[in-house]
């Protein structure tokens, strides 16, 4: 494969003279100053006198790692303090900071918050897709923050997996297609200042087994409250190579091919060896076969769980090919392991200058070495009018009209009285779902957005009664209400923390559903989620059912199409499972039966 560059450069013979810098630069760095350039670390591990001290290439904010108070202008003031730090180092080499913006810069309270991928993926839109992704990238720059840590280009195969909805689709095509979208909207704003992309988690993460997980004692101390036995997440894959190849690698060659730079490992195993050791994927297959010449980066604290032995776990990752150690909390530890290991001879330095040189590369290409001081974009960027808007459009496109009988919708917007039960109508937390202003995400006010329930009361008429109740109790009306909505969530999770082992609705939304049944003539049930739930029992209860997967801050979105305002366009990105055999996909083709409703279904 030709080696790739991206196309937001400026212009092509860019990289020969790039490549003169990278290596004089090199041959200026010290030892310590090359291994602090593959060190990255959590902003709450380190100060800015020791981003100088041990001349740090990078600091992240995991989920979560946020400045207090948690607002644009003090994240730009705490991303600009860690990158002055980095320019009072000898060499001045550019620090870049990373989160994950994966559904905006979704850290922030105030920032534009768009559906999760399940969602993206249920619209078909590349374009849509992209410009989101350079929405984010404005959003990230106003901050100063040049890398995050998307897309996710999974292609998960077992919807109990707590990251199914980071995935775009069970379609490996669809994935490519809308991962390369998402680099491209990135990288290629157009001379603005792009947003380094890291497609992720290289390979096979969506392809594990139930119950090949493990649990993480580590998250007992900083999440005690979260469960800590994950059965597949971060698990095993198990499928042959050429699966691998067809179905998990030809993503990261879309976007290797439009522009990506750098690559996060995953934490998952394949063919016996955790792929953070794992030499032929990442130095044979990625760098040497496909050509990426980008850097490949670690999951948190992924290389611990190589080996008990930390020296073995910093010299079995390196070697492999892995180019940047993301180090959550004890860096000092890192920078000297790794340093004792070339010392030891147990990591050749030319692996070490390699790394290095992809580092600065990307930083060069990203043009940091030339960043002016103050943000390309202003504060105010952050939560904009009009990417709202964009938002909004995305939301309507990615809501699947699964039941639709006797053309219960759209709604009409002079009813008498409509009934409206459900927390998730009311509580933007549930909305957005996990990486939402924490980790995992959060129920409540977290973010400034719009609920579903504010939008329908801006859309009905002023003589329609609007009955709210989040338990579903009300009172005996004489007449029933036209119509009644539910509106169903999952608890907000992130990664092992959702995975499920049984997605059967529960015995609560059950409960609600039955309660206000009996006092509207039609009920509409929509399902916030980050995967397909078992409805099969249920579904006859209600004459309607919209998949609204985790559509963000603009519940505006749904309200237009639920009125009738727009058009039902969006389609499944995952199949539909009747029964909990049928998950995963593969029990799908065993089980003999139809799904509940199919790949790419969606009423009109
Ligand atoms: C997490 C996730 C990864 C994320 C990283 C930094 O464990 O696996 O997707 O980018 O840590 O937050």
């Amino acid at each position: 494969m030709s080696k790739v560059w991206p196309t937001s450069l400026p212009d092509r013979d860019w990289q020969f003279k790039q490549k003169e810098s990278v290596h004089d630069l090199l041959s200026r760095m010290t030892l310590a100053e090359k291994v602090g350039q593959m060190t990255q670390v959590e902003k709450n591990s380190i100060s800015p006198e020791e981003v100088t001290e041990y001349a740090i290439g990078s600091v992240l904010s995991g989920g979560g790692g946020n400045p207090m108070p948690n607002m644009p202008q003090e994240w730009a003031d705490m991303v600009h303090g860690f990158k002055e730090a980095a320019r009072k180092t000898r060499l001045g080499i550019p620090l870049i900071y990373g989160v994950d913006a994966i559904h905006g810069h979704n850290n922030v309270v105030g920032a534009t918050i768009f559906p999760h991928n399940i969602g993206l993926g249920a619209t078909r839109d590349a374009d849509l897709v992209e410009q989101i992704g350079r929405i984010t990238a404005t959003e990230l720059v106003a901050t100063g923050v040049r890398w995050t840590f998307a897309p996710c280009v999974a292609v998960p195969h077992d919807l109990r997996w707590g990251r199914t909805y980071e995935g775009y689709s069970e379609d490996t095509n669809l994935v490519a297609e809308l991962g390369a979208a998402c680099v491209r909207g990135l990288q290629n704003t157009h001379g603005a200042q792009a947003v380094l992309s890291c497609p992720k988690h290289y390979v096979g993460d969506g392809a594990t087994t139930w119950g090949s997980g493990r649990s993480y004692d580590w998250i007992i101390e900083q999440w005690p409250a979260a469960d800590h036995d994950w059965p597949i997440d971060q698990g095993i894959s198990e499928v042959d190579e050429a699966t691998l190849r067809a179905k998990h690698i030809s993503p990261y060659i879309a976007a290797i091919e439009a522009g990506a730079m750098s690559i996060m490992v995953s934490y998952s195993s394949w063919d016996g060896a955790k792929l953070h050791a794992h030499k032929y994927l990442l130095t044979d297959v990625l760098k040497n076969e496909i050509g990426f010449h980008g850097f490949l980066v670690s999951d948190w604290m992924a290389i611990d769980q190589i080996d008990p032995d930390y020296y073995t776990c910093v010299v079995a990752s390196i070697n492999a090919g892995l180019d940047m150690i993301m180090v959550p909390f004890n860096f000092r530890r890192c920078v000297s392991t790794l340093t004792q290991a070339v010392e030891n001879g147990d990591v050749p330095l030319e692996r070490i200058n390699d790394a290095v040189a992809r580092i600065l590369t990307v930083k060069f290409a990203l043009g940091l070495f030339d960043e002016p001081s103050r943000n390309e974009h202003p504060i105010s960027d952050i939560g904009a009018e009009s990417h709202r808007q964009v938002a909004r459009e995305a939301v309507r496109k990615s809501l699947v009209v699964l039941k639709n009988d006797d053309h219960t919708l759209p709604v009409p917007r002079n009813m008498k009285q409509i009934l409206v039960a459900g927390q998730a109508a009311d509580d933007i937390g549930l909305q957005c779902g996990g990486w939402t202003i924490e980790w995992m995400g959060k129920p409540g006010h977290s973010t400034p957005g719009t609920t579903l329930l504010t939008a329908i009361r801006g859309v009905v008429s002023p003589d329609t009664t609007i009955d709210y109740s989040p338990d579903g109790h009300f009172r005996g009306a004489d007449e029933m209400a036209e119509i009644g909505l539910v509106v169903l969530s999952e608890s907000p999770y992130a990664e092992g923390t959702g995975d499920r082992a049984d997605l059967t609705l529960s015995a609560a939304d059950v409960a609600l559903i039955e309660r206000v049944r009996p006092h509207c003539q039609q009920l509409v049930v929509i399902l916030f989620s980050g995967r397909p739930l078992i409805i099969t029992d249920h579904l006859e209860k209600f004459d309607a059912f919209i998949a609204a997967w985790l559509p963000g801050t603009e519940g505006q979105g749904i309200a237009d199409v639920l009125f009738g305002d727009y058009p039902f366009t969006g389609r499944l990105a995952y199949s539909w499972p009747k029964r909990m055999n049928q998950i995963p996909l593969k029990g799908m083709a065993e089980s003999g039966e139809d799904p509940l409703f199919p790949f790419g279904f969606g009423l009109a």
